[in-house]
């Protein structure tokens, strides 16, 4: 939806946007984040060329921007700027309504839209779509300034630290209605800050920026679990997880006191095994202590009479897992494969462990409360 190649931009000599490349996908929400100065401001203002560029080419829906007309890629581009910047000589009406004019919708098309706007948010049109900004407290004023960027339905909106003056409490609910609005209405949008919260809370994608470059860009999660620079770290604060303790492989995960037996083993054996041990399936291993399979005792009730060994009972097709793979990895087949747990082999196929939701549970304790030592 938006890439840039290789955008770069210089005042007097300084490089205040160095060589950026990246791409945010349709119906992303991507949030860009980093220190007073780092250019994020300059970033946005390339997308609709409120800002030219000195090098490399900035593309929307595929076309590059620098062919485009200037004013209609701006109607395309819903902007909410980083003071609430309404316009005070105008009522809410007339401040919703400046691209729709712009486009030279029909006076009652943009009274529809403004009806339809400010339902989005439950502020009555009969209410306030007659008043003047200073006559709205401050989050109502940021909320216009939010549906005038979305008036004229662009795919793309531009929001430059647009919560930035209000207090805590509203600009949690204001995080909440753009979020909504967003997926509701499926845009595209690029949204500043420098509050970690904010970005962690809304981004689809976070993008660090630091002199003009692009540090990290990633999920949320992912920039939680592995920073990539003590910068970042330090705009976590305390919500950086401390990555020692984090589990992340399958290993940090499982429970490594496991039962098995040879596929070999005697039905009936391992029957009385499994009421001993109060477990309702068994690892079974082969002669040379690889993994070959898992059993029930459902299995064996069901089909069990007339067999010796286990092994024609077996299930060779259960879900497992390598040790040292990502621990995602097994939470997926756990929860998605709908299994009581996940068999986890070393990499010369012997039994490790598995991993149940209660170990995954007590690890992901652990790394959160600490192991109680
Ligand atoms: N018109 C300009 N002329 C010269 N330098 C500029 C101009 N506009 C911005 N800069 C410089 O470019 C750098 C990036 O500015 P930008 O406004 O993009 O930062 P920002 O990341 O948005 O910062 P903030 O978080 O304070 O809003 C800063 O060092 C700034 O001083
Ligand atoms: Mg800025």
């Amino acid at each position: 939806m938006i890439r840039f190649e290789h955008v770069s931009k210089s005042y007097g000599g300084t490089l205040v946007l160095d060589d950026l490349s990246f791409e945010i996908a349709p119906g992303q929400l991507a949030v860009l984040i980093g220190p007073s100065g780092c250019g994020k401001t300059t970033t946005l203002k390339t997308i609709n060329r409120l800002i030219e560029t000195d090098k490399g080419d900035i593309y929307v829906n595929g076309r590059s921007i620098a062919r485009l007309n200037k004013v209609e890629l701006r109607c395309s581009i819903g902007y909410v700027i980083q003071q609430i910047g309404l316009f005070p000589h105008m009522t809410v009406e007339q401040n919703i309504c400046v691209v729709p004019k712009l486009l030279k919708y029909s006076k009652e098309r943009c009274q529809k839209i403004t009806h339809e706007m400010l339902e989005l948010v439950k502020m009555p049109y009969e209410e306030y779509a007659h008043k003047y900004p200073n006559q709205l407290s401050g989050g109502q004023q940021q909320r216009i300034g939010v549906l005038r960027a979305l008036a004229a339905s662009p795919p793309i909106v531009l929001m430059d630290e647009p919560f930035g003056a209000l207090d805590p409490m509203t600009r949690l609910v204001l995080q909440e209605e753009v979020r909504r609005l967003q997926q509701k209405l499926n845009k595209t949008i690029v949204f500043v800050t420098h509050d970690m919260d904010e970005a962690l809370t809304m981004a689809d994608t976070v993008i660090f920026m630091e002199k003009g470059r692009i540090v990290q860009m990633a999920s949320p999660d992912e920039m939680l679990r592995n920073p990539a620079s003590d910068l970042i770290c330090s705009f976590m604060g305390k919500r950086s997880l401390n990555n020692q303790h984090l589990p992340q492989t399958v290993a940090d995960i499982m429970r490594d006191k496991v039962v098995t037996v040879t596929k070999d083993h005697g039905v009936r054996a391992s029957v009385e095994l499994m009421s001993r041990k109060n477990i309702d399936t068994l690892i079974l291993t082969n002669a040379d202590g690889s993994y070959a399979g898992v059993v029930s005792v459902d299995r064996i009730k069901r089909s069990g009479k007339g067999y010796k060994t286990v092994e024609p009972l077996m299930n060779r097709g259960y879900p497992f897992s390598y040790e040292d793979e990502d621990g995602q990895v097994a939470f997926d087949k756990l929860i998605d494969g709908g299994v009581n747990y996940v068999v986890v082999l070393r990499r010369d196929r012997t039994v490790a462990g598995i991993v149940t939701k209660t170990s995954m549970a007590r690890s992901m304790a652990e790394a959160v409360w600490g192991n109680g030592e």
